[in-house]
Protein backbone atom coordinates (compact mmCIF):
# COMPACT_ATOMS: atom_id res chain seq x y z
CA UNK A 1 0.00 0.00 0.00
CA UNK A 2 2.70 2.35 0.90
CA UNK A 3 4.53 1.54 -2.61
CA UNK A 4 1.28 1.68 -4.57
CA UNK A 5 -0.54 5.00 -3.15
CA UNK A 6 2.46 7.46 -4.22
CA UNK A 7 2.55 5.32 -7.68
CA UNK A 8 -1.17 5.64 -8.40
CA UNK A 9 -0.66 9.61 -6.96
CA UNK A 10 2.31 10.08 -9.91
CA UNK A 11 0.04 8.34 -12.49
CA UNK A 12 -2.81 10.41 -11.96
CA UNK A 13 -0.85 13.50 -12.16
CA UNK A 14 1.13 12.70 -15.42
CA UNK A 15 -2.16 11.66 -17.06
CA UNK A 16 -3.30 14.74 -16.52
CA UNK A 17 -0.17 16.58 -17.72
CA UNK A 18 -0.50 18.42 -20.76
CA UNK A 19 1.42 19.14 -23.74
CA UNK A 20 1.79 23.28 -24.33
CA UNK A 21 3.87 25.41 -26.71
CA UNK A 22 5.25 28.77 -25.48
CA UNK A 23 5.78 30.70 -28.38
CA UNK A 24 8.24 34.03 -27.16
CA UNK A 25 9.87 34.80 -29.94
CA UNK A 26 11.40 38.74 -29.26
CA UNK A 27 14.59 39.01 -28.73
CA UNK A 28 14.67 40.64 -25.21
CA UNK A 29 15.83 39.40 -22.51
CA UNK A 30 13.01 40.74 -20.38
CA UNK A 31 10.62 39.19 -22.21
CA UNK A 32 12.48 36.03 -21.95
CA UNK A 33 12.51 36.29 -18.09
CA UNK A 34 9.16 37.25 -17.79
CA UNK A 35 7.80 33.58 -20.22
CA UNK A 36 10.31 31.84 -18.69
CA UNK A 37 9.05 32.27 -15.70
CA UNK A 38 5.41 31.22 -16.65
CA UNK A 39 7.03 28.40 -18.38
CA UNK A 40 8.66 26.90 -15.26
CA UNK A 41 5.08 27.32 -13.31
CA UNK A 42 3.76 25.05 -16.15
CA UNK A 43 6.85 22.90 -15.87
CA UNK A 44 6.18 22.59 -11.69
CA UNK A 45 2.61 21.24 -12.53
CA UNK A 46 3.93 18.91 -14.43
CA UNK A 47 2.89 19.91 -18.23
CA UNK A 48 5.08 18.76 -21.14
CA UNK A 49 6.59 22.94 -22.12
CA UNK A 50 8.16 23.33 -25.42
CA UNK A 51 9.49 27.06 -25.46
CA UNK A 52 10.22 28.43 -28.83
CA UNK A 53 12.73 31.32 -27.98
CA UNK A 54 15.26 33.51 -29.36
CA UNK A 55 17.14 33.24 -26.28
CA UNK A 56 20.15 30.74 -25.52
CA UNK A 57 19.65 29.12 -22.12
CA UNK A 58 22.54 26.79 -21.20
CA UNK A 59 20.62 26.55 -17.44
CA UNK A 60 20.41 22.60 -16.71
CA UNK A 61 16.33 22.12 -17.63
CA UNK A 62 14.02 19.82 -16.06
CA UNK A 63 12.92 16.82 -18.68
CA UNK A 64 9.39 18.14 -19.41
CA UNK A 65 11.03 21.96 -20.56
CA UNK A 66 12.39 21.91 -24.42
CA UNK A 67 14.09 24.45 -26.22
CA UNK A 68 13.25 25.44 -29.60
CA UNK A 69 16.15 27.87 -30.05
CA UNK A 70 15.61 30.59 -33.32
CA UNK A 71 19.15 30.93 -34.22
CA UNK A 72 20.53 34.23 -35.26
CA UNK A 73 17.64 36.51 -33.97
CA UNK A 74 19.79 38.68 -31.49
CA UNK A 75 22.76 38.15 -34.46
CA UNK A 76 20.65 39.67 -36.87
CA UNK A 77 19.22 42.70 -34.32
CA UNK A 78 23.05 43.51 -33.23
CA UNK A 79 24.70 43.25 -36.96
CA UNK A 80 22.04 45.50 -38.00
CA UNK A 81 22.35 48.86 -36.90
CA UNK A 82 18.83 49.91 -37.50
CA UNK A 83 17.56 47.14 -35.09
CA UNK A 84 19.66 48.68 -32.98
CA UNK A 85 17.45 48.96 -29.73
CA UNK A 86 19.68 51.27 -28.18
CA UNK A 87 19.30 53.65 -31.23
CA UNK A 88 16.13 52.96 -32.99
CA UNK A 89 13.69 54.38 -30.25
CA UNK A 90 14.06 58.05 -28.89
CA UNK A 91 11.02 59.99 -26.86
CA UNK A 92 9.44 61.06 -30.27
CA UNK A 93 6.03 58.66 -29.94
CA UNK A 94 5.59 59.16 -33.84
CA UNK A 95 9.11 58.07 -34.68
CA UNK A 96 8.27 55.02 -31.97
CA UNK A 97 4.91 54.23 -33.86
CA UNK A 98 6.57 53.62 -36.81
CA UNK A 99 9.37 51.72 -35.81
CA UNK A 100 6.47 49.32 -34.46
CA UNK A 101 5.07 49.18 -36.94
CA UNK A 102 7.95 48.50 -39.41
CA UNK A 103 10.01 46.13 -36.92
CA UNK A 104 7.51 43.25 -37.53
CA UNK A 105 8.42 43.23 -41.53
CA UNK A 106 11.71 42.42 -40.43
CA UNK A 107 11.39 39.95 -37.45
CA UNK A 108 8.83 38.10 -39.59
CA UNK A 109 11.69 36.65 -42.18
CA UNK A 110 13.95 36.04 -39.29
CA UNK A 111 11.67 34.69 -37.08
CA UNK A 112 10.42 31.93 -39.32
CA UNK A 113 13.75 30.75 -41.25
CA UNK A 114 15.35 29.19 -38.97
CA UNK A 115 15.95 25.21 -39.26
CA UNK A 116 14.73 24.39 -35.50
CA UNK A 117 11.76 26.55 -36.51
CA UNK A 118 10.99 24.44 -39.78
CA UNK A 119 11.70 20.88 -37.22
CA UNK A 120 8.58 22.32 -35.02
CA UNK A 121 6.25 22.55 -38.72
CA UNK A 122 7.79 18.79 -39.44
CA UNK A 123 6.83 17.27 -36.59
CA UNK A 124 3.65 14.59 -37.08
CA UNK A 125 0.80 15.94 -38.89
CA UNK A 126 -1.31 14.87 -36.15
CA UNK A 127 1.01 16.11 -33.41
CA UNK A 128 -1.17 17.36 -30.43
CA UNK A 129 -0.67 20.19 -28.60
CA UNK A 130 -3.07 20.77 -25.39
CA UNK A 131 -2.85 24.51 -25.58
CA UNK A 132 -0.78 27.13 -27.33
CA UNK A 133 0.48 30.08 -25.54
CA UNK A 134 1.80 33.10 -27.60
CA UNK A 135 3.43 36.46 -26.63
CA UNK A 136 1.65 39.10 -28.99
CA UNK A 137 4.61 41.43 -28.47
CA UNK A 138 6.20 40.98 -31.99
CA UNK A 139 4.10 37.38 -31.88
CA UNK A 140 1.74 37.42 -34.47
CA UNK A 141 4.15 36.00 -37.24
CA UNK A 142 3.25 32.69 -35.61
CA UNK A 143 -0.17 32.40 -35.28
CA UNK A 144 -0.78 30.29 -37.90
CA UNK A 145 0.28 27.66 -36.01
CA UNK A 146 -2.73 27.53 -34.23
CA UNK A 147 -3.76 26.63 -38.53
CA UNK A 148 -0.66 23.97 -38.54
CA UNK A 149 -1.81 22.16 -35.57
CA UNK A 150 -5.41 22.13 -35.57
CA UNK A 151 -6.62 24.88 -33.80
CA UNK A 152 -6.29 23.52 -29.88
CA UNK A 153 -6.95 25.48 -26.90
CA UNK A 154 -4.98 28.87 -27.56
CA UNK A 155 -4.10 32.26 -25.12
CA UNK A 156 -2.22 35.14 -25.73
CA UNK A 157 0.45 36.79 -22.90
CA UNK A 158 1.86 40.26 -22.94
CA UNK A 159 4.86 41.18 -20.71
CA UNK A 160 4.67 44.79 -22.47
CA UNK A 161 2.16 45.94 -19.54
CA UNK A 162 -1.13 46.30 -21.73
CA UNK A 163 -1.14 48.37 -24.88
CA UNK A 164 -4.25 49.72 -26.03
CA UNK A 165 -4.25 47.94 -29.10
CA UNK A 166 -4.02 44.63 -27.99
CA UNK A 167 -6.29 45.40 -25.49
CA UNK A 168 -8.82 46.46 -28.41
CA UNK A 169 -7.83 43.11 -30.63
CA UNK A 170 -9.33 40.98 -27.40
CA UNK A 171 -12.44 42.96 -27.07
CA UNK A 172 -11.67 45.58 -24.29
CA UNK A 173 -13.05 48.77 -24.42
CA UNK A 174 -10.02 51.35 -24.98
CA UNK A 175 -10.51 54.49 -23.64
CA UNK A 176 -8.21 57.20 -24.46
CA UNK A 177 -9.53 59.59 -22.48
CA UNK A 178 -7.93 58.29 -19.30
CA UNK A 179 -5.46 55.09 -20.30
CA UNK A 180 -2.64 56.65 -21.89
CA UNK A 181 -0.77 54.74 -25.03
CA UNK A 182 1.87 52.85 -23.85
CA UNK A 183 4.73 55.24 -25.06
CA UNK A 184 3.54 58.17 -23.61
CA UNK A 185 4.60 59.98 -20.51
CA UNK A 186 1.31 60.40 -19.29
CA UNK A 187 -0.75 59.34 -16.44
CA UNK A 188 -4.53 59.25 -16.28
CA UNK A 189 -5.12 62.45 -16.04
CA UNK A 190 -4.59 64.34 -19.39
CA UNK A 191 -4.93 68.05 -20.41
CA UNK A 192 -7.34 68.33 -23.49
CA UNK A 193 -4.10 68.83 -26.05
CA UNK A 194 -2.80 65.50 -24.73
CA UNK A 195 -6.01 63.50 -24.48
CA UNK A 196 -5.93 64.59 -28.65
CA UNK A 197 -2.69 63.26 -28.91
CA UNK A 198 -2.93 60.04 -26.92
CA UNK A 199 -6.26 59.52 -28.92
CA UNK A 200 -4.89 60.02 -32.57
CA UNK A 201 -1.97 57.49 -31.18
CA UNK A 202 -4.19 54.73 -29.87
CA UNK A 203 -6.45 54.88 -33.04
CA UNK A 204 -4.24 55.15 -35.37
CA UNK A 205 -1.89 52.19 -33.86
CA UNK A 206 -5.07 50.15 -33.46
CA UNK A 207 -5.81 51.10 -37.45
CA UNK A 208 -2.44 50.26 -38.34
CA UNK A 209 -1.84 47.17 -37.19
CA UNK A 210 -4.92 45.95 -39.84
CA UNK A 211 -3.90 47.81 -42.81
CA UNK A 212 -0.35 47.29 -42.95
CA UNK A 213 1.19 45.19 -40.12
CA UNK A 214 -1.16 41.91 -39.90
CA UNK A 215 -0.93 42.20 -44.04
CA UNK A 216 2.67 42.07 -44.28
CA UNK A 217 3.40 39.09 -41.77
CA UNK A 218 0.54 37.29 -43.49
CA UNK A 219 2.55 37.70 -46.95
CA UNK A 220 5.98 36.15 -45.20
CA UNK A 221 4.24 33.27 -43.31
CA UNK A 222 2.55 32.15 -46.27
CA UNK A 223 5.94 31.39 -47.66
CA UNK A 224 6.50 28.81 -44.57
CA UNK A 225 2.75 27.83 -43.91
CA UNK A 226 1.32 27.64 -46.63
CA UNK A 227 -0.83 29.07 -49.07
CA UNK A 228 -3.99 28.24 -47.15
CA UNK A 229 -3.33 29.90 -43.74
CA UNK A 230 -6.41 31.97 -42.47
CA UNK A 231 -5.82 35.68 -42.12
CA UNK A 232 -4.04 36.55 -38.80
CA UNK A 233 -7.40 38.24 -37.59
CA UNK A 234 -9.06 35.10 -38.00
CA UNK A 235 -6.65 33.73 -36.07
CA UNK A 236 -6.78 36.26 -33.58
CA UNK A 237 -9.82 35.41 -33.02
CA UNK A 238 -9.31 31.72 -31.41
CA UNK A 239 -7.35 33.07 -29.07
CA UNK A 240 -9.98 33.15 -26.26
CA UNK A 241 -8.05 34.76 -23.24
CA UNK A 242 -5.12 36.90 -22.16
CA UNK A 243 -2.81 37.51 -19.64
CA UNK A 244 -1.43 40.51 -19.63
CA UNK A 245 1.64 42.22 -17.50
CA UNK A 246 -0.30 45.00 -15.28
CA UNK A 247 -1.75 44.96 -12.05
CA UNK A 248 -3.88 47.54 -10.50
CA UNK A 249 -1.77 48.22 -7.67
CA UNK A 250 1.23 47.97 -9.90
CA UNK A 251 0.18 50.44 -12.64
CA UNK A 252 -2.87 52.17 -13.32
CA UNK A 253 -6.22 50.88 -12.27
CA UNK A 254 -8.12 49.76 -15.60
CA UNK A 255 -11.91 48.38 -16.22
CA UNK A 256 -11.26 44.85 -17.94
CA UNK A 257 -13.14 42.46 -19.74
CA UNK A 258 -13.29 38.79 -18.13
CA UNK A 259 -11.19 37.55 -21.01
CA UNK A 260 -8.18 39.46 -19.58
CA UNK A 261 -6.72 38.11 -16.86
CA UNK A 262 -4.28 40.63 -15.19
CA UNK A 263 -0.87 38.86 -13.66
CA UNK A 264 1.84 41.99 -13.36
CA UNK A 265 4.72 41.35 -11.59
CA UNK A 266 4.19 37.34 -12.74
CA UNK A 267 7.90 36.92 -12.58
CA UNK A 268 8.63 38.66 -9.21
CA UNK A 269 9.88 36.38 -6.47
CA UNK A 270 11.62 36.66 -3.45
CA UNK A 271 15.42 36.86 -3.41
CA UNK A 272 17.78 34.34 -3.00
CA UNK A 273 21.20 34.24 -1.91
CA UNK A 274 23.68 36.17 -3.75
CA UNK A 275 26.69 34.98 -5.53
CA UNK A 276 29.52 34.64 -2.39
CA UNK A 277 31.38 38.43 -3.44
CA UNK A 278 28.41 40.18 -3.78
CA UNK A 279 26.82 38.65 -0.98
CA UNK A 280 30.27 39.61 1.31
CA UNK A 281 30.31 43.08 -0.35
CA UNK A 282 26.56 44.37 0.16
CA UNK A 283 26.33 42.51 3.60
CA UNK A 284 29.52 44.78 4.94
CA UNK A 285 28.09 47.73 3.39
CA UNK A 286 27.42 49.68 6.17
CA UNK A 287 25.97 52.95 4.42
CA UNK A 288 23.35 51.10 2.22
CA UNK A 289 23.69 49.94 -1.10
CA UNK A 290 22.49 51.95 -4.07
CA UNK A 291 21.92 49.73 -7.21
CA UNK A 292 22.09 50.63 -10.62
CA UNK A 293 21.28 48.91 -14.02
CA UNK A 294 20.19 50.37 -17.18
CA UNK A 295 18.41 46.74 -18.07
CA UNK A 296 19.04 43.88 -20.34
CA UNK A 297 18.55 46.31 -23.58
CA UNK A 298 20.69 49.45 -22.72
CA UNK A 299 24.18 49.17 -22.21
CA UNK A 300 25.72 51.22 -19.28
CA UNK A 301 28.87 51.59 -21.00
CA UNK A 302 27.06 52.82 -23.84
CA UNK A 303 26.23 56.42 -22.01
CA UNK A 304 28.43 59.40 -23.46
CA UNK A 305 31.80 59.55 -21.45
CA UNK A 306 30.33 62.85 -20.12
CA UNK A 307 27.65 61.49 -18.72
CA UNK A 308 29.86 58.28 -17.18
CA UNK A 309 31.87 60.78 -15.79
CA UNK A 310 29.31 62.99 -14.50
CA UNK A 311 27.85 59.86 -12.82
CA UNK A 312 30.88 58.80 -10.98
CA UNK A 313 32.02 62.27 -9.83
CA UNK A 314 28.15 62.21 -8.11
CA UNK A 315 28.74 59.01 -6.34
CA UNK A 316 32.20 59.59 -5.30
CA UNK A 317 30.61 62.44 -2.66
CA UNK A 318 27.93 59.92 -1.57
CA UNK A 319 28.55 57.27 1.64
CA UNK A 320 26.21 54.92 -0.10
CA UNK A 321 28.52 52.03 -1.95
CA UNK A 322 27.11 51.86 -5.78
CA UNK A 323 26.73 48.50 -7.36
CA UNK A 324 26.74 49.17 -11.07
CA UNK A 325 25.69 47.23 -14.21
CA UNK A 326 28.48 48.21 -16.53
CA UNK A 327 29.70 45.61 -19.97
CA UNK A 328 33.04 46.88 -20.04
CA UNK A 329 35.52 48.04 -17.76
CA UNK A 330 35.93 51.63 -16.55
CA UNK A 331 38.77 53.57 -15.19
CA UNK A 332 39.48 55.75 -11.79
CA UNK A 333 36.17 54.00 -10.06
CA UNK A 334 35.77 55.65 -6.40
CA UNK A 335 36.52 53.69 -3.79
CA UNK A 336 32.37 53.09 -3.37
CA UNK A 337 31.44 52.25 -7.07
CA UNK A 338 31.68 48.79 -7.82
CA UNK A 339 30.72 47.56 -11.34
CA UNK A 340 29.88 43.99 -12.54
CA UNK A 341 28.88 43.00 -16.35
CA UNK A 342 25.82 41.15 -15.15
CA UNK A 343 23.94 41.39 -12.18
CA UNK A 344 21.16 39.25 -9.83
CA UNK A 345 19.19 42.19 -9.73
CA UNK A 346 15.77 40.44 -8.44
CA UNK A 347 17.93 39.23 -5.56
CA UNK A 348 20.03 42.45 -5.14
CA UNK A 349 17.11 44.55 -4.98
CA UNK A 350 15.58 42.25 -2.07
CA UNK A 351 18.91 42.43 0.46
CA UNK A 352 17.99 44.92 3.58
CA UNK A 353 21.02 46.77 2.43
CA UNK A 354 19.70 48.09 -0.62
CA UNK A 355 18.44 51.76 0.18
CA UNK A 356 18.06 52.92 -3.91
CA UNK A 357 17.84 51.66 -7.04
CA UNK A 358 18.41 53.33 -10.15
CA UNK A 359 16.94 52.21 -13.23
CA UNK A 360 15.40 52.63 -16.62
CA UNK A 361 11.99 52.56 -15.91
CA UNK A 362 11.16 49.40 -17.77
CA UNK A 363 8.57 47.31 -16.55
CA UNK A 364 9.88 44.33 -15.08
CA UNK A 365 12.64 46.22 -13.43
CA UNK A 366 10.03 48.88 -12.05
CA UNK A 367 8.00 45.73 -10.90
CA UNK A 368 10.92 43.99 -8.98
CA UNK A 369 11.56 47.57 -7.38
CA UNK A 370 7.65 47.92 -5.94
CA UNK A 371 7.50 44.42 -4.75
CA UNK A 372 10.86 44.99 -2.86
CA UNK A 373 10.12 48.16 -1.75
CA UNK A 374 12.84 49.98 -2.74
CA UNK A 375 12.45 53.70 -4.18
CA UNK A 376 13.65 54.34 -7.33
CA UNK A 377 15.47 57.21 -9.59
CA UNK A 378 14.29 56.52 -12.77
CA UNK A 379 16.54 57.29 -16.31
CA UNK A 380 13.89 56.68 -19.11
CA UNK A 381 14.82 55.71 -23.08
CA UNK A 382 12.13 55.07 -24.87
CA UNK A 383 8.71 53.44 -25.18
CA UNK A 384 6.89 52.16 -21.80
CA UNK A 385 9.70 53.22 -19.55
CA UNK A 386 8.05 57.15 -19.91
CA UNK A 387 4.91 55.54 -18.72
CA UNK A 388 6.63 53.69 -15.62
CA UNK A 389 8.26 56.63 -14.71
CA UNK A 390 5.38 58.48 -14.42
CA UNK A 391 3.86 56.17 -12.09
CA UNK A 392 6.72 55.76 -9.96
CA UNK A 393 6.82 59.86 -9.94
CA UNK A 394 2.80 60.39 -9.36
CA UNK A 395 2.72 58.10 -6.53
CA UNK A 396 5.73 59.53 -5.10
CA UNK A 397 7.79 56.45 -4.79
CA UNK A 398 11.01 57.68 -6.50
CA UNK A 399 11.83 60.67 -9.47
CA UNK A 400 12.61 60.92 -12.77
CA UNK A 401 16.46 62.19 -13.39
CA UNK A 402 16.84 63.15 -16.79
CA UNK A 403 20.85 61.31 -17.48
CA UNK A 404 21.50 63.65 -20.70
CA UNK A 405 21.78 67.02 -19.76
CA UNK A 406 21.72 66.64 -15.54
CA UNK A 407 24.74 68.21 -14.14
CA UNK A 408 26.89 66.16 -10.84
CA UNK A 409 25.25 68.46 -8.78
CA UNK A 410 21.84 67.60 -10.10
CA UNK A 411 22.59 63.45 -9.66
CA UNK A 412 23.73 64.07 -6.35
CA UNK A 413 20.86 66.33 -5.32
CA UNK A 414 18.40 63.80 -6.38
CA UNK A 415 20.19 60.85 -4.91
CA UNK A 416 20.04 62.56 -1.41
CA UNK A 417 16.14 63.36 -1.73
CA UNK A 418 15.37 59.94 -2.11
CA UNK A 419 17.43 58.50 0.56
CA UNK A 420 17.20 60.93 3.19
CA UNK A 421 13.41 62.06 2.49
CA UNK A 422 11.51 58.75 3.74
CA UNK A 423 8.19 59.58 1.85
CA UNK A 424 9.62 57.71 -1.24
CA UNK A 425 10.69 54.84 0.78
CA UNK A 426 7.54 54.98 2.88
CA UNK A 427 5.14 54.92 -0.52
CA UNK A 428 7.27 52.19 -2.11
CA UNK A 429 6.50 49.78 1.11
CA UNK A 430 2.54 50.89 0.91
CA UNK A 431 2.60 49.55 -2.77
CA UNK A 432 4.54 47.03 -2.00
CA UNK A 433 2.20 45.86 0.81
CA UNK A 434 -0.86 46.42 -1.39
CA UNK A 435 0.70 44.42 -3.90
CA UNK A 436 1.02 41.09 -1.87
CA UNK A 437 -1.78 41.28 -0.20
CA UNK A 438 -3.92 38.94 -2.60
CA UNK A 439 -5.39 35.46 -2.62
CA UNK A 440 -2.60 34.15 -4.79
CA UNK A 441 0.38 35.10 -6.50
CA UNK A 442 0.35 36.39 -10.36
CA UNK A 443 2.11 33.33 -11.19
CA UNK A 444 -0.61 30.98 -9.35
CA UNK A 445 -3.43 33.13 -11.30
CA UNK A 446 -1.39 32.65 -14.66
CA UNK A 447 -0.90 28.75 -14.40
CA UNK A 448 -4.33 28.52 -12.89
CA UNK A 449 -5.61 30.30 -16.22
CA UNK A 450 -3.71 28.35 -18.22
CA UNK A 451 -5.43 25.25 -16.80
CA UNK A 452 -9.28 26.15 -17.01
CA UNK A 453 -8.78 27.01 -20.71
CA UNK A 454 -7.24 23.59 -21.09
CA UNK A 455 -10.23 21.93 -19.45
CA UNK A 456 -12.54 24.15 -21.04
CA UNK A 457 -11.31 23.94 -24.56
CA UNK A 458 -11.05 27.46 -24.52
CA UNK A 459 -12.84 30.46 -23.17
CA UNK A 460 -14.81 32.01 -25.94
CA UNK A 461 -17.46 32.26 -23.08
CA UNK A 462 -15.98 35.31 -21.34
CA UNK A 463 -15.08 37.37 -24.08
CA UNK A 464 -17.38 40.28 -24.54
CA UNK A 465 -19.50 40.70 -28.38
CA UNK A 466 -17.28 44.01 -28.38
CA UNK A 467 -14.84 41.83 -30.09
CA UNK A 468 -16.67 40.80 -32.88
CA UNK A 469 -18.29 44.58 -33.21
CA UNK A 470 -16.19 46.94 -35.65
CA UNK A 471 -15.80 49.90 -33.66
CA UNK A 472 -18.78 52.50 -34.09
CA UNK A 473 -20.89 50.07 -33.11
CA UNK A 474 -18.62 48.80 -29.65
CA UNK A 475 -18.32 52.81 -28.63
CA UNK A 476 -21.88 53.47 -29.80
CA UNK A 477 -21.18 56.11 -32.30
CA UNK A 478 -23.47 55.42 -34.87
CA UNK A 479 -26.40 55.53 -31.63
CA UNK A 480 -24.68 59.07 -31.30
CA UNK A 481 -24.44 60.67 -34.73
CA UNK A 482 -27.91 59.04 -35.31
CA UNK A 483 -29.52 60.93 -32.21
CA UNK A 484 -27.81 64.29 -33.73
CA UNK A 485 -28.92 63.79 -36.87
CA UNK A 486 -32.43 63.47 -35.00
CA UNK A 487 -32.03 65.93 -32.97
CA UNK A 488 -30.67 68.56 -35.68
CA UNK A 489 -33.50 67.57 -38.17
CA UNK A 490 -36.31 68.38 -35.20
CA UNK A 491 -34.78 71.51 -34.65
CA UNK A 492 -34.77 72.58 -38.50
CA UNK A 493 -38.58 71.11 -38.96
CA UNK A 494 -39.23 72.94 -35.65
CA UNK A 495 -37.78 76.07 -37.04
CA UNK A 496 -39.39 76.23 -40.76
CA UNK A 497 -42.99 75.77 -38.87
CA UNK A 498 -42.20 78.59 -37.08
CA UNK A 499 -40.89 80.37 -39.86
CA UNK A 500 -44.42 79.18 -41.76
CA UNK A 501 -46.57 80.77 -39.29
CA UNK A 502 -44.79 83.50 -39.02
CA UNK A 503 -45.58 84.07 -42.63
CA UNK A 504 -48.98 82.64 -42.60
CA UNK A 505 -49.66 85.24 -39.79
CA UNK A 506 -48.06 88.20 -41.98
CA UNK A 507 -50.46 86.89 -44.87
CA UNK A 508 -53.75 87.16 -42.59
CA UNK A 509 -52.85 90.70 -41.35
CA UNK A 510 -52.23 91.84 -45.23
CA UNK A 511 -55.67 90.37 -45.25
CA UNK A 512 -58.05 91.60 -42.88
CA UNK A 513 -56.09 95.39 -43.53
C1 LIG B 1 7.00 16.88 -25.06
O1 LIG B 1 7.53 17.90 -25.90
C2 LIG B 1 8.52 17.43 -26.79
C3 LIG B 1 9.10 18.65 -27.52
O2 LIG B 1 8.10 19.38 -28.19
C4 LIG B 1 7.92 16.43 -27.75
O3 LIG B 1 8.91 15.95 -28.63
C5 LIG B 1 7.33 15.29 -26.95
O4 LIG B 1 6.66 14.41 -27.84
C6 LIG B 1 6.35 15.80 -25.92
N1 LIG B 1 5.91 14.72 -25.06
C7 LIG B 1 4.64 14.40 -24.92
C8 LIG B 1 4.37 13.25 -23.99
O5 LIG B 1 3.75 14.94 -25.54
C1 LIG C 1 16.86 68.39 -19.05
O1 LIG C 1 15.98 68.52 -20.14
C2 LIG C 1 14.59 68.29 -19.83
C3 LIG C 1 13.79 68.42 -21.11
O2 LIG C 1 14.47 67.94 -22.20
C4 LIG C 1 14.13 69.28 -18.79
O3 LIG C 1 12.77 69.02 -18.46
C5 LIG C 1 14.98 69.17 -17.54
O4 LIG C 1 14.62 70.13 -16.61
C6 LIG C 1 16.46 69.31 -17.91
N1 LIG C 1 17.21 69.01 -16.72
C7 LIG C 1 18.24 69.74 -16.33
C8 LIG C 1 18.91 69.29 -15.08
O5 LIG C 1 18.63 70.71 -16.94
Amino acid sequence: MKIILPLLALFIKSALSANILVVAPLPSPSHYIWNSALAYGLVNKNHNVTVVTSDKDDSPRPKNLHHILLEGTYEFMHENEEMNINEMFGSNPIHTLIEMQSMPDFFCEIFLKPKSFQNLLDYPKDFKFDLIIIDVTMGSCFYPLIHRFHYPPTIAVTPFLLPSYVAYNFGNQVNPSYLPWHSLPYTGEMTFMERVSNFLLVYVEVGLRYVHQYRQEHKVARKYFGEDIPSMVELERHMSLILTNSDPVLDFPQPLAPNFIPVGGLHTRKAKKLPDDLQNLVDGAKNGVIVFSLGSNIRSDKLDENVQQILLSAFSKIPETVVWKFESEIKDLPKNVIVRKWLPQNDLLGHPNVKLFIGHGGALSTQEAIFHGVPMICVPFFMDQFLNTQNVVTKKMGLELSIRNATSEDVYRTIREVLDNPIYSENMKKTSNRFKDRMETPLERGVFWAEYVIRHGGADFLNTPARDLPLYKASGLDVLVFISLVVVLFFIVVLKIVKLLKKLRRKKKVKTN
